[in-house]
């Protein structure tokens, strides 16, 4: 744990030998780091210069700044920093002002050490849980901002996916009816040509002009590639909708092959090549699985975010290596008695030093530029692997060689 840090700040050397003394234990144990000023000018400039200090015990009686005026700048600097006075015994003004502009205890001099003591931990413990306070809710926020995230991207895919849905259904219904059509026309052509074999020169011209024989051969196979195109249409559209599965509160059994592509393909547009660097490879190797019982929505959401770690950490080793072809490798199989299922994510991207991987499910720790990552991707997924369907997630990691992410679930999971 690193210790707390204390400004103390008094004019009298004799209290720096005399607090160092009487606390030295504390600050032998780590427990407290102290840091001195001689007044309230000096008190500021450490608060300018020393990072993160937890607690200020000051004296009131100081010359060039004294400390019912230091108070009230410590406001202005950091509300959330806790103040201590020191005032002479009996000296029921001065202390009445310092509580009215914030101060969080008052101590009397002669100094009882018993007693600073106690009232030292005492406000470290409120400075401590007014920390985690807002840590927590800061993580809230956050993790609010990433299931909004996630939903507003699963509506809007669903969105999407609906409009084509019916456009598509037009094209691939009178493709059918077109062909058909196509079909008589060109038997009808044929009997013509077989009962007038002679039709004149005009004509004969016109057939030449068209080159006749090969629209008559074309025709058809241009009709069996769009039919392939809009079958094709068709399918990202269902995949679309398989990715966006409104499913938060209720336990279905589902594909995983299906959440595992429907998530490659909403992330299609970064596996391409762009000016930077070649296309990402994706190799597959899915083995025979049987339906997993569980929240797809969730999975997808863990897939999406092991997925985009992984075309990060490519991208990463692109721009210090250009020789080598970026590859993502989805392995999934099933233990022998049928009882575990895993997926394994695997990159050959930057990978990581011993020291980023002993924090990477933190919550909040991320070596990515801000704007770019909240480090909250790996502490949802762990939270939606193991709490939300009993398995485990968990990986193996080479600096400048790669990562393989190894998601193992229980295939018809226990209620959890
Ligand atoms: N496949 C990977 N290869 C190398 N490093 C990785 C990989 N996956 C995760 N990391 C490391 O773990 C850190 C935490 O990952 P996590 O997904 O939790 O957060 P993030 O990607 O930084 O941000 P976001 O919240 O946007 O996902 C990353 O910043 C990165 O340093
Ligand atoms: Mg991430």
């Amino acid at each position: 744990m690193t210790p707390a840090k204390i400004l103390v700040v008094d004019d009298e050397a004799e209290m720096e030998r005399l607090i160092r003394q009487r606390l030295r234990k504390q600050i032998r144990a780590k427990e407290f780091e102290l840091v001195f000023a001689r007044d309230g000018h000096e008190a500021l400039e450490k608060l300018q210069t020393e990072d993160a200090i937890d607690m200020v015990l000051t004296d009131i009686n100081m010359p060039g700044m004294d400390g019912l005026t230091l108070l009230d700048k410590l406001s202005e600097i950091d509300r959330h920093l806790k103040a201590v006075v020191v005032s002479a015994y009996g000296d029921m003004q001065n202390i009445r002002t310092a509580m009215n502009r914030g101060a969080f205890d008052f101590l009397t001099k002669p100094i009882d050490f018993d007693d600073l003591l106690i009232t030292i931990n005492k406000t470290l413990t409120s400075v401590r849980h007014i920390k985690e306070n807002l840590q927590q809710l800061h993580q809230a926020q956050l993790q609010l901002v990433q299931h909004e995230k996630m939903a507003t991207l699963g509506q809007l895919v669903a969105g999407v996916a609906h409009e084509i849905n019916n456009p598509v259904g037009f094209i691939f219904g009178n493709l059918s009816h077109a062909e058909g059509y196509v079909r008589d026309l060109i038997d009808l052509l044929e009997l013509y040509r077989s009962k007038f074999p002679d039709p004149g020169e005009e004509i004969e011209e016109e057939i030449e002009e068209t080159d006749l024989e090969f629209l008559l051969e074309d025709l058809p196979k241009l009709l069996d590639s769009m039919k392939e195109g809009t079958k094709r249409i068709a399918q990202i559209s269902q995949s679309m909708r398989t990715f966006s599965r409104g499913d938060t509160d209720r336990r279905v059994e589902f594909d995983l092959h299906e959440g595992l592509d429907s998530t490659l393909l909403i992330l299609k547009h970064r596996l391409k090549a762009n000016d930077r660097r070649p296309p990402i490879e994706v190799e597959k190797h899915y083995g025979d699985l049987p339906p997993i019982e569980g929240y797809p929505g969730q999975l997808n959401q863990v897939f999406m975010n092991l997925l985009a770690n992984a075309i990060d950490a490519v991208e990463e080793r692109h721009l210090h290596e250009a020789n080598f072809i970026p590859t993502l490798t989805l392995k999934t199989s099933v233990s022998e008695v049928g009882k575990w299922i895993t997926i394994e994510i695997a990159d050959n991207g930057i990978g990581m030093s011993d020291e980023i991987k002993a924090k990477i499910f933190d919550r909040l720790f991320t070596t990515k530029p801000v704007g770019k990552g909240t480090g909250l991707g790996l502490s949802i997924s762990q939270q939606i692997v193991t709490e939300k369907h009993g398995g485990r997630l968990d990986f193996t990691s080479k600096f400048g060689e790669g990562t393989t992410f190894i998601i193992v679930l229980p295939a018809r999971s226990s209620e959890c």
